[in-house]
């Protein structure tokens, strides 16, 4: 059984207020067409069609490589949408899923049991998702026949006063039997605004004889459709709670998970706490019995075992085991701090390797730079890699000390056990077991201050 799929993007999404199209909004901090395409792949679609309009070039550059691209050149509704996907999947596959890219939480699983209700339904009926919800949030309403079967689906705007009273809605998600969905779609009929509604297939298939199952889905939050900004946040804090809800189930603690946001891709080991406001993103790996706490950001980078993160900022960056940053340290792209680092407050560090049990206390910038073990770099020392036009690097061998203050003018080696002195402006190699003393303070007289101006009472 060959199975194609629809994802319709076309759409502006007036009711964001956004100069960018709806679909390209984010949540869990992937844009909804990328979600809506994800899901798809998961059930093993052959083929994969956005249609795009709103937005079409920004929205196919989201999906490119993943999605052939049909372009509605103007937006006359979801009957309409489908049908530029027409002649690209006329006899393409057996089954056709259509789902709406402003879809964000839906699942694979429930994607899969919707195709198994029309596999088992003989003579090649449809299938629909539905929802029960208190708030109706303007779906259309799910009008079912005596048999159980969908009669038809009617839009709020359509609804008579007793259709509006129904709850079962329609969550925007459809099974077709290929042949005759591109049969049928043309001869769904524009509303008085000229607009082509795919909901229409419903009462087209019931007068054709086939059956449409409505099948409910059992957990609500996953058809939450996104019209707005206030739905925006909704879906975003749902999807953080099931990933929370994962990490904790797994072992992780979480102290106040509604504050913590993790995004998918991220693996945390057990027994690591994360503390109220922290964020996790990309491609995130962090080890067991870390403790991360509050006001950090952690990006693209691997977090050994037993690391203590204190509200820094960490991108593009590994970690080996015990290694202790911040409070307020900065870690950019190409860090490598080896087993037991500690840097300490308001120390960054870019592109530079530090060795084992290397200490930078405080108040640093390390860029382009090999750090060897076991080095003490003093509060204040600067490697000054740039030259106004290329990055040069600085060279600092084992157990060597730097101190407080120290600027290390790249290209430069400080060799095993060498050091510099307070304030040292290092412009040339150090030797080992020397020290490099510079700009050395002059001493002046002291003039004695004026006396003050006499106060009149
Ligand atoms: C639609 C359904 C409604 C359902 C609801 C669920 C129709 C007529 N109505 O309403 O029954 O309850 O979804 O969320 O289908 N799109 C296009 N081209 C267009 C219009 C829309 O590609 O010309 C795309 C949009 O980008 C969006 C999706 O189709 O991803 C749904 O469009 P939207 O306008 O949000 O439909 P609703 O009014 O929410
Ligand atoms: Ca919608």
């Amino acid at each position: 059984m060959s199975i194609a799929a629809v994802i319709l993007a076309a759409g502006q999404g007036t009711r964001m207020k956004s100069e960018r199209p709806k679909v390209l909004h984010t949540v869990g901090g992937k844009p909804m067409v990328v979600r809506a395409v994800e899901t798809a792949e998961k059930i093993g679609a052959q083929r994969l069609v956005v249609v795009v309009g709103h937005g079409a070039e920004a929205v196919t550059e989201a999906v490119r490589g993943r999605a052939e691209i049909v372009l509605q050149a103007q937006q006359l509704g979801t009957g309409h949408a489908l049908l530029q996907a027409a002649d690209l999947l006329r006899g393409a596959s057996d089954l056709v899923v259509v789902l709406y890219a402003d879809m964000p939480l839906l699942r694979p699983e429930t994607l899969r049991e919707l195709i198994a209700a029309q596999r088992a339904e003989a003579a090649g009926g449809l299938a629909m998702l539905t929802v029960t919800l208190a708030d109706p949030r303007g779906f259309g309403r799910v009008v079912r026949a005596a048999d159980g079967s969908v009669a038809a689906i009617v839009e709020e705007t359509e609804c008579t006063p007793e259709q509006r009273a129904i709850r079962e809605l329609n969550a925007g998600v459809y099974v077709f039997d290929s042949a005759w969905l591109w049969q049928a779609l043309p001869r769904i009929q524009p509303k008085s605004k000229g607009e082509y509604y795919l909901t229409d297939l419903i009462e087209i298939a019931v007068a054709d004889g086939r059956r449409v199952i409505g099948v409910e889905v059992s957990d609500p939050e996953e058809v939450i459709g996104v019209n707005t900004r206030v739905h925006l946040a909704e879906a975003e804090a749902i999807l953080r709670r099931r990933i929370n809800e994962q990490h904790m189930l797994n072992g992780v603690t979480l102290i106040d998970p509604a504050t913590t946001y993790i995004e998918e891709s991220v693996q945390i080991g057990a027994d690591t706490i994360i503390y109220p406001n922290v964020q996790l993103r990309g491609e995130t790996v962090i080890g067991k019995r870390c403790v991360i706490e509050s006001n950090s950001l952690i990006a693209d980078s691997r977090i050994g075992d037993d690391c203590h993160i204190k509200a820094s900022v960490i991108e593009g960056a590994t970690l080996e085991d015990r290694v202790e940053i911040g409070p307020f340290g900065h870690l950019r792209q190409g860090a490598y701090l080896c087993e037991g680092v500690h840097l300490g407050n308001f120390g960054e560090v870019k592109n530079a390797r530090l060795g084992r049990k290397t200490r930078v206390g405080h108040f640093s910038y390390i860029g382009d730079a090999e750090i060897g073990e076991d080095v003490n770099i003093g509060a204040g020392t600067i490697t000054v890699n740039y030259d106004g036009v290329r990055k040069h690097k600085t060279i600092i061998g084992d157990h060597a000390f730097i101190g407080c203050d120290s600027l290390l003018i790249a290209p430069v080696v400080i060799a095993d056990h060498a050091r510099t002195a307070a304030g040292a402006v290092v412009t040339r190699d150090v030797p080992p077991h020397h020290i490099a003393v510079g700009v050395p303070a002059r001493m002046r007289e002291l003039k004695p201050p004026e006396p003050p101006e006499a106060h009149e009472g």
